[in-house]
């Protein structure tokens, strides 16, 4: 039988000649890598400061805390996401504020996100509604609005233009959860570009990898460096290795990483390049197809990062059934992503249930990905479609 694989890092000779280069030296941690690492994804990005970190979810953690966002504190962000997104809150103790996504792109509303922070900072009577179930009866033990955090879904940048304004008028930091978008532009301006701070993930099915990590991208050199000292056990830049000036974390990512980063970044076109001819495959084989709709592209978006190739079944499509067959066939596919709000853990902190954010829902039962990767051939994607379009009656 076909095994077609769900995703896969891509791998060449430059990758491996770099980590190597590393195992001949002395520095396994902190040398010149990581340092060439950040300096290719700032140019890359087009922004002053890039901070190499263990993952993604140490990367939106360290921007809380620059957010200056503590215990009980509020931050808009969306429920349709990977769940890092909003337990990056929780390490904080703040509390999460969902509000509904877009039933299209899939991102974050913008205009529930400005009636939010219109609510939650201007109309007390109001702001109870945005609350968490758990805590609406009891407004008086939360804190302040401090940030919105929108996340670019499957590498299509959210709409923030309209959430930047708002975000400035009431002095709120405004966090990108770039991690699923290297690459991807909105309006012509790049993912990582479009807020205070920005983070970026490298897990294996990332545009690019490096096995575990992530790296922050800021304008801003006060968070810069306090990135730098909270990633590095609160040390100071007077190089002091005993001295912590602050509570940090072992977040650094090492040299063999910075290294696999480093080659992927000067293949970046390369990486991206690919991933785009895959879903252009998809897209002229799915378009049209009874049964399901291909990933919807704002105008607004000008170019995607391809993380995954996303498609959405029709109501009356029974999606596990879906899986079922075309697991039997070798193709693995994933319901991609299941609602953050309805996760046990959330169920049991904010008393959310079905019905709470109803598009996000609604999205979450009938989202499917399917195989990607740059690797993946079109006869790969040929079969994929086919099987699909059997599938579902055709
Ligand atoms: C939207 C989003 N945020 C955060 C993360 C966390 O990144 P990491 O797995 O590198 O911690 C991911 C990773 O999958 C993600 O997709």
């Amino acid at each position: 039988m076909k095994q077609v694989p769900l995703s896969g890092p891509d791998i060449t000779e430059k990758e491996i000649d770099l980590i190597n280069q590393v195992l001949s030296t002395r520095y396994l941690s902190m040398g010149p890598m990581i340092q060439r690492f950040e300096e290719a994804m700032a140019s890359h990005v087009g922004c002053d400061h890039a901070i190499g970190v263990s993952s993604g979810t140490a990367g939106l953690h360290l921007a809380v805390i620059a957010a200056g966002v503590e215990e009980a504190d509020l931050v808009i962000t969306t429920p349709f996401s990977f769940v890092a997104s909003a337990n990056c809150l929780l390490y904080e103790r703040a509390i999460p504020i969902f509000v509904d996504v877009d039933a299209l792109t899939l991102n974050i509303d913008p205009a529930l996100v400005c009636q939010a922070a219109a609510d939650l900072i201007e109309h007390p009577e109001q702001a109870r509604h945005w609350l968490p179930p758990s805590l609406r009866d009891s407004p008086t033990d939360v804190g302040d609005l401090k940030a919105i955090l929108p996340v670019h879904v499957f590498g299509q940048p959210a709409d923030v233009d309209p959430m930047m304004d708002v975000a400035q008028r009431y002095g709120l930091a405004m966090i990108e959860d770039a991690c699923e978008a290297i690459g991807a532009e909105y309006q012509h301006r790049k993912a990582g570009t479009l807020g205070d701070a920005a983070v970026f993930g490298f897990y294996p099915n990332k545009q690019i990898t490096t096995g575990e990590g992530g790296m922050l991208v800021t304008d801003n050199e006060e968070w810069a460096s306090l990135f730098r000292s909270l990633r590095n056990q609160g040390r100071d830049d007077s190089g002091a290795w005993l001295h912590h000036v602050r509570l940090g974390y072992n977040y650094r990512l090492d040299e063999l990483s910075a290294a696999l980063g480093l080659a992927q970044m000067e293949r970046i076109e390369e990486l991206l390049g690919k991933r785009e001819r895959v879903a252009a495959w998809y897209n002229q084989r799915l378009e049209g197809m009874e049964g399901l709709e291909i990933p919807m592209i704002s105008p607004l978006t000008t170019r995607v990062g391809w993380f995954v190739y996303v498609i959405r079944l029709a109501p009356h499509v029974d999606r596990e059934a879906v899986i079922e067959t075309l697991d039997q066939r070798g193709i693995p596919s994933r319901p991609y992503f299941p609602a953050i709000h309805l996760q046990p853990l959330y169920r049991e902190m904010f008393g959310y249930r079905e019905g709470d954010f109803p598009v996000a829902e609604e999205v979450a039962r009938s989202t499917l990905a399917l195989p990607f990767w740059g690797n993946l051939t079109e006869p790969e994607v040929d079969y994929v479609c086919t099987t699909l379009h059997q599938e579902l009656g055709g």
